[in-house]
């Protein structure tokens, strides 16, 4: 028997068919042709991996933010020879008053590899939107460096937040890192969204590579907090070589303040900054109900005050909108636990990486579904945040090319390039975020949109700028 559809028949089919079309009537994906090139680590005797001069001098010198409050500041440093002073040095800019803060010296080993001697001392009370220096190392071999503190928190604060991920150690993560110093915008801390050094692509997940990575960042993250996360490639699950503990290169050379928001794993936890309420997530670890993970961010989400953090915003390394083929889905479980989460509270903006490339999302959410009435697909949604890809910071694995095509309507511009982002928060309703290639000179942006608070300032943003 033939197939003669009815009209009405006909006429639903044309319906749906439309429909679809219109669904699948996505952003923009960027026309931007770069050369094919292949993405290789710096060789060990790079100078950006040179090692201070002088005997158990501080290398790897890092910080980032010490308290909820940002009042705080975690110094850590690696020292080769003998552990040396755990002591940090600081003094208030044109103050002669030097203090003084212990820290303590941990080490580890990790199949072959034996670490150097790595301190994490955290100072306290510290004076907001004040310039620091701190001196690290003792004898001949002291070091200076210095930071500035954040304003008070507060709902009109302006700050400027740099985004980086997936950096690795190659010759294009060298361009992002130095890109991201020479933008005019000067981006004040870093949003960190995952996968640091790559070491784990070595034989035995060499930790060498951890500590060239920790030379070659220090000349920005010495001087300005990055806010870490932790991806897949922090992991160093290695049981093949008898490495079962996860995380244990990461956990013991990168500190978070995770106890100062309840937290009880350095692998989620949250910080206020200036205007911005700054949630961390574990891709990683357990998030189903009844988690230690879980229960911590149901408990926090009704702590964020937008009065006093206007911005809210989560970062996370699997994105849960992904429209390249790489790690297309890998998101999804977390997305169903915590998307309904993120609408309610008006998550403004979720960063992610692990997909090497760029990608910024409409304002969609996928939480109507349940398990018989069939409605899964992502809506705009004025209440959901923007998710947006910055996996691109240039690792050794190169850049993800391959995009689901056609282009899903939820997704509002992608491109497979590297590069960094800059969050800029004017006041409780304004922020101009702009997103930049590594091809191009530092302040050309590459893609860029004006974010209206969701608490705020609730209206549709006009539309973006993407070249
Ligand atoms: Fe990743």
């Amino acid at each position: 028997m033939g197939f003669f559809p009815s009209l009405p028949t006909l006429i639903l089919f044309t319906l749906v068919l439309n429909s679809a079309l219109l669904f699948c009537n996505g952003g923009k994906t960027s026309v931007y042709i770069r050369k094919e090139e292949k993405t290789v680590d710096m060789p060990l005797g790079s100078d950006v991996f040179r090692v201070p001069s002088g005997y158990n001098a501080p290398q790897q010198v890092h910080i980032t933010q010490g308290d909820h409050v940002g009042k705080a500041v975690i110094v850590s440093w690696v020292t080769e020879d003998e552990p040396g002073s755990n002591t940090v040095l600081y003094w208030k800019k044109g103050s002669d008053e030097k203090k003084k803060a212990e820290g303590k010296v941990t080490s580890y080993k990790y199949y072959n590899y034996t670490s150097g001697y790595i301190h994490h001392c955290t100072i306290k009370h510290l004076e907001y939107n004040t310039k620091y220096y701190y001196v690290v190392g003792d004898g001949h071999s002291m070091r200076k460096f210095w930071f500035t503190t954040p304003p008070e928190v507060g709902p009109d604060v302006p700050y400027t937040f740099g985004l980086i991920g997936d950096l690795g150690q190659t010759f294009d993560s060298n361009s992002t890192l130095t890109h991201y110093e020479q933008n005019p915008q000067k981006g004040q801390t870093v949003l960190f969204v995952g996968d640091l050094s790559y070491a784990d692509n070595y034989p035995f997940h060499n930790n060498v590579r951890w500590d060239t990575w920790a030379r070659f960042v220090e000349r920005s993250v010495a001087y300005q907090p990055w806010i870490w996360t932790a991806g897949n490639h922090e992991l160093d699950f290695a049981p093949e070589i008898g490495e079962t503990k996860p995380y244990k290169p990461f956990t013991h050379r990168y500190h978070t303040p995770y106890q100062a928001s309840g937290s009880t794993s350095p692998l989620w936890y949250s910080i206020k900054r200036a205007s911005a309420y700054i949630i961390v997530l574990s891709s990683y670890s357990a998030y189903g109900k009844y988690t230690p993970q879980y229960e911590w961010l149901e408990a926090e989400l009704p702590k964020v005050n937008r009065s006093e953090t206007p911005w809210l915003i989560v970062l996370n390394h699997s994105p849960w909108y992904n429209s390249y083929q790489y790690h297309f889905m890998e998101g999804e479980s977390m997305r169903v636990m915590y998307e309904p989460w993120f609408v309610q509270y008006k998550v403004d903006v979720v960063f992610a990486g692990h997909v090497h490339a760029y990608e910024r999302s409409e304002r969609v959410s996928n939480i109507a579904y349940n398990v018989v009435n069939g409605i899964c697909t992502p809506v705009k949604d004025a209440s959901a945040p923007v998710y947006i890809t910055i996996g691109d910071g240039g690792n050794i694995e190169g850049l993800a090319i391959n995009m689901t095509q056609p282009q899903p309507a939820y997704s509002a511009y992608r491109e497979a390039s590297f590069g960094h982002a800059i969050f800029d928060i004017k006041n409780r309703t304004h922020a101009y975020y702009n997103w930049h290639r590594n091809h191009d000179g530092a302040a050309v942006e590459a893609d860029s949109m004006w974010f209206y608070n969701r608490f705020w300032h609730p209206a549709e943003e006009p539309a973006s700028h993407s070249h």
